[in-house]
């Protein structure tokens, strides 16, 4: 058996070329790969508003202080809803404010553990007796939209459902 030195550098030559696609089409699985990610992040954050900007929870026994919750003005078109979770119905329900209201929810529980979740927006903060949880959110379209409870909490955990109205624009 010989190797001749041709059939040598043949295959010296289809080594090399064969490495290089090999590492051509791993970047490009890599690239492809990355591409997907940033754009699947960029569509989740920007498109979908997941990213809310939410203040943390807070130990906060005075937050019972209005049993069936408040709502405070505090700027042009900007408010602060004390939203009070009970079993089983949502307060101040409906809530009704403007088109483009920015609303800072402070959300609490007068008894067990209930989600209080904004339909159609990413709203979502568990509400714990004692302790608030806060959430901003600006409600730029009109229409009404359901609070629903996402914990469970008992027999009519399914059927605690609250209103906010938000006005179209004022004649
Ligand atoms: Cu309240 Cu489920």
């Amino acid at each position: 058996m010989s190797e001749t030195g041709a059939s040598s550098a043949f295959e010296d030559a289809f080594h090399r070329a064969a490495e290089r696609h090999e590492r051509a089409w791993v970047f490009l699985a890599v690239a492809m790969l990355t591409l997907l990610l940033a754009g699947t992040m960029f569509i989740v954050v920007y498109a979908y508003e997941i990213v809310v900007r939410t203040d943390g929870f807070r130990r906060d026994p005075a937050a019972l202080e209005a049993p069936e919750g408040s709502i405070v003005k505090t700027g042009p078109n900007a408010y602060t809803v004390t939203m009070v979770a009970r079993l089983w119905r949502w307060s101040p329900s409906p809530l009704r404010i403007p088109k483009g209201a920015t609303v800072t929810f402070r959300v609490t529980s007068a008894d067990v553990l209930h989600g209080f979740a904004i339909q159609g927006t990413t709203v979502n903060v568990t509400a714990v007796p004692g302790i608030t949880g806060s959430v901003t959110y600006t409600f730029n379209r009109p229409g009404t939209f359901n609070i629903i409870c996402n914990e469970y909490c008992g027999l009519e955990h399914q059927g605690m459902l609250g209103r906010i109205v938000v006005a179209g624009d004022p004649a």
